[in-house]
């Protein structure tokens, strides 16, 4: 058996499908070049039959990138497949993903069926892909909770109508370490032509086991891992790149390895962060923010005289520079460029200029500029809004009420308002909502700070209601008056063509 262990990311399709975190194609392209340089073998570019949206990214990502593997995911349904297929057309290699859920509450209540027209759903399903391309992959919906002998039929079966991978998905996180490792090992001793094939892992995270059960399956003899960057997915989320990477590169011993470059992992970490708007919880393993900070008097005292005392991982190796230049009013325009590189952010000449002019007004406010502001600025300059805010002006206070005046530029030509409203992102949305013009609800709204201390950025999350339809909005300020009126103009310029 091959010591190489297969990375398949599925950032693009499963992390994707998290409410709030789609991106549109530019954004998926920039990822799938991340991962590219990351060192990802395959990269799942989407669900092609499920949205025009996502069909022509899987279209544009096979267009930008070289090595690695595109793939898209189906049902084993004949007319997914055909989109598919017709999705990949100008991928250099390419992969169909299909499938059918095979757990009893699944072959009962989704499909209304039973065990053997699932098996024959499944072959069909196989069997057409092959029609398409010579890499088909299989995954058995909900594996986690389907009996191993039955699994064995299913897996023997698509392996016979020309499967090539194999994917046992822990679609529900329910299974053990111990349970997944056993589910693996009985495919390996149990299914004729098993060994012609790659067996895949793909472990949601419910009950915080994706990881182990990800590692589980690698030792029992599975040779691909379904990961996310910052294990973003559905619900609690999917196994974490990072974590699989380095827990195989922490431990020699297992024999087992990957092509990433784990000096990247941090700049795509924050780059997948910030454009689908998801922050990395602070003591996220390998790349939270706490992940190599050592508060503890005992702790610094032993990994200043050696290293290796608390530290398991060098932090270079996934890409932290420790003696990364500070950012200050005083630093250059090269400085900054040099830092949004390291975060995985490329900015042409002209949105550089604006993000440096902006750098240095935010620098004069703050003492010290970090990565989060950066990426904050550098997200500042990506989007070219029809609706811009050009002014915003408050009036305040305990015992006052809230007036808000407003400009704001559309396509070039200005417009005010003023209103009043019970606070003061009450009255500045109200304001916006005069010059506008439509039936607009505000759904959800969410403010978070980056750091901390009161000279810090807030980030708006803006769910916005229109026509029975929400559109998403975002945005980042150190005022967050003004950082709640963008967020609410980001939304709208998503309807207001
Ligand atoms: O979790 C799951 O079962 C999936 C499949 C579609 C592979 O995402
Ligand atoms: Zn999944």
């Amino acid at each position: 058996m091959s010591d190489k262990i297969f990375i398949f990311d599925t950032t693009l399709r499963d992390g994707e499908q998290v409410p709030g975190c789609q991106l549109n194609t530019v954004e998926k392209i920039e990822v799938a070049k991340s991962l590219e340089e990351l060192g990802v073998d395959i990269i799942e570019a989407g669900f092609p039959i499920s949205s025009p949206g996502d069909f022509n990214s899987v279209v544009e990502i096979s267009k930008a990138v070289t090595w690695p593997t595109i793939c898209a995911l189906t049902r084993a349904v004949p007319k997914d497949i055909e989109v598919a297929a017709e999705a990949l057309q100008y991928a250099r290699h390419k992969r169909i993903h299909t499938g059918i859920g095979t757990s009893d509450p699944h072959i009962r209540y989704k499909f209304n069926s039973n065990r053997e027209e699932i098996i024959e759903r499944a072959v069909a399903a196989v069997s057409y892909a092959k029609k398409f391309v010579e890499d088909v992959q299989f995954y058995a919906e909900d594996a986690g909770r389907t009996e191993n002998e039955y699994l064995a039929r299913v897996v023997e079966a698509v392996i016979k109508a020309g499967a090539t991978v194999i994917n046992i998905p822990d679609t529900t996180g329910y299974c053990l370490p111990s349970e997944f490792a056993a589910k693996i090992k009985y495919l390996v001793e149990n299914v004729n032509g098993i060994d012609r094939v790659v067996i895949s892992t793909h472990c949601h995270n419910d009950l915080g086991m994706a990881t182990a059960n990800t590692m589980s399956g690698l030792i029992s003899g599975a040779r691909q891992a379904e990961v996310t960057i910052n294990g973003i997915g559905e619900r609690a989320g999917n196994t974490a790149l990072e974590e699989v990477v380095m827990a195989l590169r922490s431990h020699h011993e297992l024999g087992l390895d990957t092509n990433v470059n784990s000096t990247r992992i941090s700049a795509v970490s924050r780059q997948v962060s910030s454009l689908m708007n998801m922050p990395v919880q602070p003591n996220k393993a390998i790349v939270g923010r706490n992940a190599f900070a050592h508060s503890s008097g005992i702790h610094q005292d032993g990994v200043l005289k050696n290293r290796e005392s608390y530290e398991i991982i060098d932090p270079k190796d996934v890409g932290i520079d420790e003696n990364s230049i500070v950012l200050t009013a005083r630093s250059g325009r090269a400085a900054l460029k040099h830092r949004m590189h390291v975060l995985g952010v490329e900015l042409d000449k002209e949105a550089l200029d604006k993000a440096y002019s902006e750098f240095l007004k935010l620098a004069d406010r703050k003492k010290e500029i970090t990565d989060d502001d950066v990426l904050m600025l550098a997200g500042a300059h990506r989007t070219n809004h029809r609706i811009k805010l050009e002014y915003l002006q408050v009036t305040s206070g305990v015992g006052l009420q809230s007036v808000a005046s407003v400009g704001l530029n559309i396509a070039g030509e200005k417009f005010e308002a003023c209103a009043s409203g019970n606070g003061p992102v009450d009255a500045a949305i109200s304001a916006i909502k005069i010059i506008i013009r439509r039936q607009m609800l505000v759904k959800e709204f969410l403010i978070q700070a980056i750091n901390k201390g009161s000279n810090d950025i807030g980030k708006v999350h803006m769910t916005v209601e229109h026509e029975g339809r929400q559109y998403y909005g975002f945005s980042a300020n150190t005022d967050i008056i003004a950082a709640s009126a963008e967020a609410f103009i980001d939304a709208i310029n998503k309807f207001v063509k």
